[in-house]
C-alpha cells in the first residue's frame, strides 16, 4: 500500500522551550497549527487505498492508549523487551568503554529507558539524554527523568524521528549511543526500514553504538490477539486516529460505522491494521473541504508492524552497513535486542 514517510520539512522555526536547568525541549512551531495534518490527511484520503499515516496516532489521547496496550496481557512486546534489557544490563555496560550520550528514538513514557538510563547514570558522571518522540508525553516523562536521576541532563525533540535525526547530525555527538526500542522500526514499511537504517548508520561513528528493538515471528494467534486485545483497547486505539480528524478537522465521522481490523500477513510477514466502513456513507471533513465517500467494506490501512526473524535481521543489517555486536532474545524467542557498530 502506498504509505510513504512524510518529506521532512526543511524550512521550519523552532523554538527551545527550558524547563529546568536540566531539562530543555526543541519543537517545531508550526506543530501548534494543523497545517500539516490537514495537508497529509487530504492527500491520504483521496487515495485509491485510503491510509492515515500512523505518527497521527499520537495525540495527547492516542498516547495514553498507547500506555494502555504496553501494559496489556496480549501484548507481549513491551514487557518481554524490558525482560530482555533487565538482565542483559552488565552486559551493556561492557561494551559501553567511556562516556556515552544516549539518544533515543520514540521514547514514550521511557520506562525500558530506565534500565539503559541506571547503568549509565551510574557508570558516568553525568550523562546527555536526547529523546526523540513525535509526542507531547516527552515532556512529562523528561521532567520525571530528571528528577529521578540527578546528574542527567535532558535536551528532546518534539517531532517526526527524521527530523530528530537532522538535529542530533548537528550536533556531533561524541560516543553516542542510540536507541529505538518497542519494534518501531517495523511500523515503517521494508523500504523505508532499509533507508531508516542507513540514516542512522550515516550518523554513527566509530565507537559509537546502536540498539534496536524487532518482535520476531510467531504463531499466528498470539500475534493477532497482541494487535486486537479483548479489552478492546487497541480497537479505541485505531478509532481515536477519526476522533482526532473530527476534532481536528471538523469533521463528522460517525465511529460507529468503522470497526477496528488487524490480521497477520504471513506471506509479508506483517502485521496489517485497517479501519472498516461497515456501512456505505459519507463523511464530511470541513477544514479541508472534503467529502469523503466510503463503500461497505471499504478499509483505510492505519499501520503495519513488521515481524522479523534473526536471520532476516543480519541481511537487512549487512545492507545497511551496520555490523551486528551482540544479539539477545528472551526464552521463548518472541523478541530480539540488537546491538550494532560499524566496526568490524
Ligand atoms: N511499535 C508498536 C508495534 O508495532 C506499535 C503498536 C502497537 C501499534 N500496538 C499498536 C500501532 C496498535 C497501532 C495499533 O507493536
Amino acid at each position: 500500500m502506498a504509505q510513504t514517510l512524510s518529506k521532512p520539512r526543511l524550512k521550519q522555526k523552532y523554538r527551545k522551550i527550558k524547563i529546568t536547568p536540566r531539562f530543555c525541549y526543541f519543537r517545531s512551531e508550526n506543530l501548534e497549527n494543523q497545517s500539516d495534518f490537514a495537508t497529509e490527511i487530504s492527500y491520504s484520503l483521496t487515495r485509491k487505498n485510503k491510509f492515515i499515516h500512523p505518527k497521527f496516532f499520537y495525540d495527547e489521547k492516542g498516547s495514553k492508549l498507547f500506555e494502555e496496550i504496553c501494559v496489556l496481557q496480549e501484548y507481549y512486546l513491551t514487557r518481554t523487551e524490558l525482560e530482555i534489557l533487565r538482565s542483559i544490563k552488565l552486559e551493556m555496560a561492557n561494551h559501553l568503554s567511556g562516556d556515552y550520550a544516549l539518544i533515543e528514538l520514540g521514547s514514550g513514557s521511557a520506562t525500558k529507558t530506565r534500565t539503559l538510563l541506571e547503568i549509565l547514570t551510574r557508570k558516568q558522571k553525568s550523562v546527555e539524554y536526547y529523546p526523540i518522540d513525535i509526542s507531547e508525553i516527552l515532556k512529562e516523562t523528561s521532567e520525571n527523568l530528571q528528577r529521578d536521576y540527578d546528574n542527567l541532563n535532558i535536551m528532546g525533540i518534539i517531532d517526526q524521528y527524521e527530523i530528530g535525526l537532522k538535529f542530533i547530525k548537528k550536533l556531533s555527538i561524541q560516543n553516542q549511543l542510540i536507541v529505538f526500542l518497542g519494534s518501531s522500526l517495523g511500523n515503517f514499511n521494508l523500504e523505508e526500514n532499509m533507508k531508516f537504517l542507513k540514516k542512522i548508520r550515516a550518523l554513527m561513528k566509530e565507537n559509537d553504538l546502536f540498539l534496536l528493538g524487532l518482535d520476531l515471528v510467531k504463531d499466528t494467534k498470539i500475534l493477532e490477539k497482541a494487535y486486537n486485545d479483548s479489552k478492546g483497547v487497541t480497537s479505541k486505539f485505531n478509532l481515536n486516529l477519526l476522533k482526532r480528524i473530527n476534532d481536528e478537522l471538523a469533521a463528522n465521522f460517525d465511529l460507529d460505522k468503522f470497526e477496528h481490523v488487524s490480521l497477520f500477513n504471513n506471506e509479508e510477514k506483517r502485521i496489517e491494521m485497517y479501519l472498516r466502513s461497515k456501512e456505505k456513507h459519507e463523511v464530511l471533513i470541513s477544514a479541508i473541504n472534503l467529502a469523503l465517500k466510503l463503500e461497505k467494506d471499504e478499509l483505510i490501512h492505519t499501520e503495519y508492524s513488521y515481524k522479523y526473524t534473526v536471520s532476516g535481521i543480519k541481511d537487512m543489517a549487512e545492507k545497511a552497513g551496520l555490523k551486528p555486536v551482540k544479539i539477545w532474545r528472551d526464552k521463548d524467542n518472541y523478541f530480539a535486542l540488537v546491538l550494532f557498530s560499524i566496526k568490524n
